[in-house]
Parts: structure tokens; C-alpha cells; sequence
């Protein structure tokens, strides 16, 4: 790339926020050039604006320590400065939905970490090893929205992300039920020990809006295009359970499968390994060279050993057995700030920009 593109983030103080200012520091394509926040920060240096809040185990970027926060709200002046943003703004749903489109509507490409839009009809939400072809509803969309450039692309939630990309790699073998229970990180609350002390030697029964979101969410990304709209699949069904863990970063998932054709277990094993998709096709940056690894010792994977696996943008899965009343039983791990959160997003952000979706401002 000539040039690098200009890179706006939104919510660039908070955790996921400050995870995307990690993965850019010396992107090969792209600049932060603006960091927004709300209203509390605004005005104030990135570095005055997070104050002790830095909690990343890297320093923060030199790059970034002097840029003048801007306000979210003020999206024409935010979005004047940039070629596209990453959106991580923790605000009601309602919100974050207005401002993205208001960002969108600017003619400025958002590349979304938050929820709100992961169910509008014309919204691709993208793993780009898994359903990059649902990039193809930007054209619909930007009709809806009368843009040119500007559009709202997002990705999946961080639970999905230790078994979705696995059942995909099973397709021919028609996985049609998965019992999951996630193990998941603090992070994911946006927490670290220091501002969650009641969660050492703890564990929570219960992560608002997690299951349904773990259900529902990987039905869509196997979904298909239907007259512009994404059309969920009916199958796997899946029904999941999902806690909280005193684990700083990593998502474990322990899942049952039944499967309509009965596989080898060395099949299931040769497909996880080489299953690949257009990032690793592409080579693009931040792709993982191999996206899911198998570990064949007993105690793996283990989220102190696995979770930084490829940058923290490949899964790891092992355990993998026969199950007495399922067909076969196995253990997912993936880093949920990394591939289940900004990570993912900057992949999604790559891809689109590969595929010609996001470009310089003429
Ligand atoms: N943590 C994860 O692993 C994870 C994974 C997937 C998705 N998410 C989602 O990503 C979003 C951000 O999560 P996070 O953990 O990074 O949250 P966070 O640490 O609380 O950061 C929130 C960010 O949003 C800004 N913000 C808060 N209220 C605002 C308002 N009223 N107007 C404008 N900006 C506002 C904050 O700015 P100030 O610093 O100025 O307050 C900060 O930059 C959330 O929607 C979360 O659900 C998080």
C-alpha cells in the first residue's frame, strides 16, 4: 500500500479501545490518526485521558500519547479526519446504533466491536476465514443508507470464537447439535483483577445477554444472502451455558457435537488443521499463518500456555474424544480481547480493504 490509510477509533480509551491502539502500532497499512471518546475525555491527551486506566501489558504507542481526544458525538468533525474508524464505544444499544450509522451516513466505512448492529438485516457480521462472502451485502446496505463509500461492517461476539470457526472446519460431516459451556475471561467485562478483586478464586454462573448471543450468533455467520437480507441457518442447534472465570484473557469452551455423518476422529483432526480462508489466501497482516491448531496432550489447551497462539488470533482445541451420548466431546480456547474482539475487527478491516470496500477518501 502506497499510503497508509487514516484510522479513527472510536471508544479508543476503554479496553477494547486501547487493544486496537496495540494491534495498529506499526500496522503496515494503517494510522491512527484520531482516538474519540466521550465527553469526559475530550480535549484531554490520550495519554492525560486514560490516565491509570492503561491496561494493556505493552506501553502505550508514543504515537498516540499526545493525539487531543475527540467527542464521539461530534461525528462530522471526527469523521473529517479519517478514511474509516473501528467502533468500540461502550454506550445503550439504541446509541451505538444511531451513532454508527451517523458515521456510516458521513461516508466513512465502520468496522464494529459492539453488538448493536450484529443483527440489522444489511449488516455483514464477518470471521473473514469463515463468511467473507457476506461482505457482499455492503451494496444493499449502502443503497438503505444512500451512501457511496460509507457502510457498517461488524463482528461476531467473543464467546462464539473457541468453537464457531471448529464446526465450520466440520461442515461435510453436518454437525446438526452442540451442547457449549464457555469459561470466560474477565477481560470480556472489560475488567482486569485490579478493578474486579471479587472475581479472584471466584466464579459467576452468569454473563448478561452471553448465551443467547453464543446460541444465536454462529446460525448467522452460517447464514446465506436472501433479496439483501442475511438469512440465518436453522442448524446446529445449539444450546450453551456460560461462565465467568478468574482468567484475565482467554475464552475456553468445553462442547459436545453430534454430527449427521459419523467422522474418523483423525478427520475431524486433519480438517481443524487445515482449514483455511481468504486471510491466509491473501496473506493478509494480521492473519494467523495457521488459524486453528490441535494439541494432543491431555492438560491442553491451557490459557496460560495457548491463548497468545498466533498473536492471540488462532484457536487452539484439544481433547478431543468420543462422548457416551453425543458423538464427540472437545476443548476450544481463543483470546477473547485478540481474535474474539479488536483483533477480529482488524482482520475484518484488511479483508475489506483487500476487496476494495474501504479505501483513501478521494
Ligand atoms: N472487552 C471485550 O472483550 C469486548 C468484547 C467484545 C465486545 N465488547 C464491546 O465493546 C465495547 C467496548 O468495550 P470495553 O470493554 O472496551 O468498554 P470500556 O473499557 O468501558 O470502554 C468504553 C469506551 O466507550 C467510551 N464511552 C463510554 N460512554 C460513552 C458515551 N456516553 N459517549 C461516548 N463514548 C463513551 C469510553 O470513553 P471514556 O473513557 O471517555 O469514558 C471508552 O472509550 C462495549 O460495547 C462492549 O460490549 C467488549
Amino acid at each position: 500500500m502506497e499510503k497508509k490509510l487514516r484510522v479513527g477509533i472510536l471508544g479508543a480509551t476503554g479496553m477494547v479501545g486501547q487493544r486496537f491502539i496495540s494491534l495498529l502500532e506499526n500496522h503496515p497499512w494503517y494510522e491512527v490518526v484520531t482516538v474519540a471518546a466521550s465527553p469526559r475525555s475530550a480535549g484531554k491527551s490520550y495519554e492525560e485521558a486514560v490516565g491509570d486506566r492503561w491496561k494493556m501489558t505493552s506501553p502505550m504507542p508514543e504515537a498516540v500519547k499526545h493525539l487531543t481526544v475527540m467527542n464521539v458525538n461530534e461525528v462530522e468533525k471526527v469523521a473529517a479526519e479519517v478514511d474509516f474508524v473501528f467502533s468500540a464505544v461502550d454506550m445503550t444499544k439504541e446509541e451505538i446504533k444511531a451513532i454508527e450509522e451517523a458515521y456510516a451516513k458521513t461516508e466513512t466505512p465502520v468496522v464494529s466491536n459492539n453488538s448493536a448492529h450484529r443483527w440489522t438485516p444489511d449488516v455483514p457480521m464477518v470471521v473473514p476465514e469463515i463468511n467473507p462472502e457476506h461482505f457482499e451485502i455492503i451494496k444493499d446496505q449502502r443503497k438503505r443508507l444512500g451512501t457511496q463509500r460509507g457502510f457498517i461492517a461488524v463482528k461476531p461476539n467473543c464467546s462464539i470464537q473457541s468453537y464457531a470457526p471448529v464446526l465450520t472446519a466440520w461442515k461435510e460431516f453436518e454437525p446438526y447439535e452442540v451442547v457449549a459451556t464457555t469459561y470466560q475471561a474477565i477481560s470480556g467485562a472489560g475488567k482486569t483483577f485490579a478493578d474486579w478483586p471479587e472475581m479472584e478464586g471466584n466464579i459467576i454462573p452468569y454473563i448478561g445477554g452471553e448465551e443467547e448471543k453464543s446460541e444465536q450468533e454462529p446460525l448467522r455467520l452460517w447464514g446465506t444472502i436472501e433479496n439483501g437480507q442475511i438469512v440465518k441457518a436453522a442448524e446446529p442447534v445449539i444450546t450453551c451455558q456460560c461462565v465467568r472465570v478468574p482468567v484475565l484473557n482467554g475464552h475456553t469452551a468445553a462442547v459436545f457435537v453430534k454430527f449427521r455423518k459419523q467422522p474418523e476422529k483423525q478427520e475431524l483432526i486433519d480438517r481443524l488443521v487445515n482449514f483455511k480462508g481468504l486471510p491466509q489466501e491473501l496473506d493478509l497482516p494480521s492473519a494467523p499463518k495457521q488459524f486453528i491448531q490441535y494439541l494432543e496432550e491431555d492438560n491442553r489447551p491451557q490459557v496460560t500456555l495457548d491463548v497468545d497462539f498466533e498473536n492471540g488470533m488462532g484457536v487452539s482445541v484439544g481433547r478431543l474424544r468420543t462422548d457416551s451420548v453425543y458423538d464427540y466431546k472437545f476443548i476450544g480456547l481463543s483470546h477473547n480481547t485478540v481474535r474474539g474482539a479488536a483483533g477480529g475487527a482488524v482482520l475484518c478491516a484488511e479483508l475489506l480493504t483487500a476487496q476494495g470496500y474501504i479505501k483513501a477518501r478521494d
